[in-house]
């Protein structure tokens, strides 16, 4: 009797889920073929793509604006259309402000500006602007610049001095720890040195984000796609993860001490600390100091602090230290582009008398247009994501998208398309001029757009291109053979298979 129950409840099971894969064409939208049970998303559980390469394939596999796919057992849109993406992101912002993911109110770890919705979000993100003003990301270029003149004595230590000598290294190594450094010293206030501590234990956090457990991949999976399941779920559980301990701890410890000192920082924990205290931030870029408020009059949490930490590491370490990677790798493919990058440094550090300095970085035009085509070839986020909430008509498509519906955007996709980039695979950063402008600039959103984009574009920009201009001003890179990177089949970011190795040489 049992045994039958049984079967009939997985045969009920059975046509259930493979009903899901009809919902598309049943709702007037074209479809992409999936599979019971894992959807469009078989490679991905198969472990021989990341998403973004699988969500890559997904846009290469038709030529429709508009298409539903089923990610594992859920529906959702790709729109592969730029001028839809555009009116979604900012025109139409009203009826796709959130993104959808986890986030619930008795879990204040969840409650990042990434995740908040509605009016929670809109009041967070105008309160958190100042803190990334370009006054205050000037005050915080002394202390990038010191982790620049760190990664420069390490590279001097492992390369030979004799300069035809060439050394093999993975620079995507070397940029992470840079990275890191700089998040630990910008945004968290402590003094990290990942090229003399190796295992320091802020670097190893991403390790531990990353760990690529089953319980991990699952949860990263659930809190993505079944948001309103995971509520239920015991918080103990959603934060027993190491890093998340470890970032609550480290950020109670630097607010309770500059709580307690009166000690001033320029760094974005002190932006966080005035909100905490003072309901916002001083739009007065010279004004960093605060004065501690009662604890019942606080207007952030500790822990509704270090969700935003937390938020500002994984936002900030793979997409810094992975464009700056892939930049440096690109430049080694092509030497002319090289070479111009090479004197736009030079001649502008001998203007400024050799100083680098935030100004004289901002001044190197050829560095943003390398650095626009870098992040146009290998975006740091290969995939953007909302949901409609509210019902939405497409007028050029007669279509309805239904509240609720998850919208996947293919960023890796779009910026690969040969309709919107002539030779997509080509480097070439003089399609970014004015004059010799040969793409479509509704495609290209390296920084997401509209009201909900990347938060710290000068941010991360300034970091990248000070890196670059680091490493390219005292050392030669060289690529070992010429060949596209390879993406190898985790993370959400693009990960280079095997890093990204160069050989190094002393100028
Ligand atoms: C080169 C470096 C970076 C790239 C390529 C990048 C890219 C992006 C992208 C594509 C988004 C999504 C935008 C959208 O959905 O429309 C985003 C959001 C965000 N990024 Fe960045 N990012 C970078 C650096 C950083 C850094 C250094 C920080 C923090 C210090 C940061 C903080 C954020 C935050 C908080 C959001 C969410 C904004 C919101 O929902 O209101 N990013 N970033
Ligand atoms: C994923 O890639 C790694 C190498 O980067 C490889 O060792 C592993 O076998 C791959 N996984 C699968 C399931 O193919
Ligand atoms: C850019 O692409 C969009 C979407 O395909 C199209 O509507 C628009 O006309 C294109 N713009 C240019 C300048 O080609
Ligand atoms: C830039 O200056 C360095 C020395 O500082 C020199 O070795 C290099 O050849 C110069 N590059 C160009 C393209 O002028
Ligand atoms: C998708 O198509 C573009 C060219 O249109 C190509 O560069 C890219 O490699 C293709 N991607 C995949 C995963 O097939
Ligand atoms: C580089 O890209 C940004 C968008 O991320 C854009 O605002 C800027 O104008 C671009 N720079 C050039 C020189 O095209």
């Amino acid at each position: 009797m049992l045994t039958f129950l049984l079967v009939i409840f997985l045969t009920g099971l059975y046509f259930y889920i493979k009903s899901i894969y009809t919902y598309w064409p049943r709702n007037g939208f074209d479809d992409i073929d999936a599979t019971f049970p894992f959807g469009n998303l078989d490679s991905v559980r198969k472990g021989l793509k990341s998403f973004g390469c699988a969500i890559q394939d997904l846009y290469n596999a038709t030529s429709s604006p508009i298409v539903g796919i089923y990610l594992f057992f859920r529906p959702a849109l790709l729109i592969r259309d730029s001028e839809i993406v555009k009116n979604i992101f900012t025109k139409d912002f009203n009826n796709f402000h959130d993104r959808g993911i986890y986030v619930d109110e008795n879990d204040q770890l969840s409650e990042s500006l990434f995740a908040l919705e509605g009016t929670k979000w809109k009041a967070l993100r105008s309160k958190l602007a100042p803190s990334f003003s370009s006054g205050k990301i000037k005050g915080m270029f002394l202390a990038s610049e010191m982790v620049g003149k760190q990664m420069e004595i390490y590279l001097n230590s492992i390369i030979p001095d004799d300069k035809n000598e060439k050394k093999v290294i993975d620079v995507k190594d070397v940029t992470y720890r840079y990275a890191a450094d700089i998040i630990a010293s910008t945004i968290f206030g402590i003094e990290t040195n990942s090229f003399k501590d190796k295992t320091n234990e802020f670097f190893m956090i991403k390790d531990k984000i990353n760990e690529n457990t089953f319980f991990n991949k699952l949860l990263g999976m659930a809190l993505f796609l079944c948001p309103q399941i995971v509520k239920f779920i015991p918080k103990f559980i959603i934060n027993s993860n190491p890093a998340r301990k470890f970032m609550v701890k480290i950020v109670k410890e630097t607010i309770d001490f500059r709580e307690k000192n009166n000690f001033v920082r320029k760094d974005l924990m002190q932006s966080l600390i005035q909100l905490r205290n003072t309901g916002k931030i001083n739009i007065d870029d010279n004004i960093w100091d605060v004065e501690t408020a009662a604890e019942n009059l606080k207007s952030m949490t500790i822990e509704q602090c270090a969700a935003q930490a937390f938020l500002f590491y994984i936002a900030g370490l793979e997409t810094s230290a992975s464009t700056l990677a892939f930049l440096l790798y690109e430049l080694a493919q092509n030497e002319e582009i090289y070479l111009k990058l090479e004197k736009n440094i030079n001649e502008t550090l001998e203007k400024h008398n050799g100083q680098i300095t935030y100004d004289s970085i901002q001044e190197m035009s050829y560095l943003e247009l390398c650095i626009n085509e870098t992040m146009r070839k290998y975006p740091g986020l290969p995939v953007l994501n909302r949901i409609c909430t509210e019902d939405y008509k497409i007028e050029t498509e007669n279509v309805i998208i239904k509240k609720g519906t998850p919208i996947i955007i293919s960023l890796l996709g779009m910026h690969r398309d040969e309709t919107y980039f002539p030779e997509p695979l080509k480097f070439l950063p003089e399609r970014f001029l004015e004059d010799q402008k040969n793409y479509n600039e509704s495609a290209y959103m390296p920084f997401g757009d509209g009201p909900r984009h990347c938060i710290a574009i000068r941010l991360g920009k300034i970091n990248v291109k000070l890196g670059a201009v680091m490493i390219l001003r005292k050392f030669n890179i060289e690529a070992i053979e010429k060949k596209e990177i390879e993406f190898d089949n985790y993370s959400v970011a693009l990960m280079p298979k095997g890093g990204i190795n160069l050989k190094l040489s002393k100028k």
